[in-house]
């Protein structure tokens, strides 16, 4: 049998944010997470000279190396790959763009080499790219990066996905970018010296899971913004907001917002907020004047190959 590879490929897939759940879900509690209108894309070529290259350079750290390094050396495809990298998510600010750079990345790698995407190799090559920032990845960010849509995910029972009411969701971002490694690491901390106070978290926050789906399921949105509060709260607690998120959360519910909180690692970064669709414009030109504002649309469609 020929098989029919590529010489050219490209592949997108989406950013997401967290709506309940973020840092508990490392501990195997679950989260609610959402797909985003904001895509990464990556083009791929096979190239002359070996390994990876971004545009034309090799640069050994970068997430994408690490999981197109990993398609090459499981499909044992001999040429070298280049990536052209054009993502429309911000960086480091908890929207998920390293999972769906190195996604999207390994899809288009697994074209050229396999002439098509190998959904389960492409998740476990993105992993092995999120490892260089997250260090303990949860696996959340790749997974809605393949999947897309909204869904519970748990690290291990991995993704069911779920129909939400919500369609949009406004995103506040700080401004204020770090990395995603050292708010994990912020967090392992605060657990080895509250041992008991973390595990009464992990189980609150359980709990609160479960009532954001009773919440779901009535469409009672003032609920809804009281569960973020709490999670906000919670997060807070184990060390992860920063004076930036609870000036853009304060903001935020002065200007009508049913509740706010952190998504993604936090310690800056963006915020979601939940608010009625007739109050979101007045809370956005209250707010961006001091912080960017987007406003998304959820349950975005996951990874998927692109024309180049
Ligand atoms: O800030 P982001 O997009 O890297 O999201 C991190 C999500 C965490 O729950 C904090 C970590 C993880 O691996 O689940």
């Amino acid at each position: 049998m020929v098989s029919l590879t590529f010489e050219k490929a490209a592949s997108s897939a989406p950013g997401k944010v967290i709506l309940f759940g973020e840092h508990f879900v490392v501990y195997d509690k679950p989260a609610i997470v959402s797909a985003i209108n904001l895509r990464a894309r990556v083009e791929a070529w096979r190239y002359g000279r070996s390994g990876v290259w971004i545009e034309y350079r090799m640069l050994v750290d970068h997430p994408s190396t690490k999981a197109v390094e990993y398609i090459l050396e499981k499909t044992g495809f001999m040429s070298g790959i280049r990536l052209k990298i054009l993502s429309k998510i911000p960086a480091s600010v908890g929207l998920g763009s390293s999972a769906s750079v190195s996604v999207a990345s390994a899809a288009s790698a697994s074209l050229i080499s396999l002439g098509r995407i190998d959904r389960e190799l492409v998740e476990k090559a993105a992993l092995e790219g999120e490892k260089i920032v997250h260090i303990n990845p949860s696996g959340i960010d790749t997974t809605i990066a393949i999947c897309g849509g909204t869904g519970i995910y748990r690290r291990s029972r991995g993704f069911n996905p779920i129909d939400i009411p919500l369609k949009k969701i406004l995103i506040i971002d700080t401004g204020k970018t770090r990395r995603t490694g050292e708010m994990v690491n912020r967090v392992r901390e605060f657990s080895e010296k509250n041992k008991d106070r973390f595990r009464e978290i992990l189980s609150r926050e359980e709990e609160l899971i479960n009532d954001v789906l009773d919440a779901f399921k009535s469409l009672d949105l003032e609920k809804l913004g009281k569960l973020m509060l709490v999670n906000q709260s919670l997060l807070r607690e184990v060390g992860v907001s920063s004076l930036e998120i609870e000036e853009a959360i304060k903001l935020a519910l002065d200007a009508g917002a049913y509740g706010a909180k952190l998504t993604g690692a936090g310690g800056g970064g963006c915020i979601i907020c939940l608010a009625d669709e007739d109050k979101i414009e007045k809370i956005s030109k209250s707010i961006s004047n001091k912080f960017k504002v987007y406003l998304t649309e959820l349950s975005a469609e996951g990874l998927r190959e692109e024309k180049i």
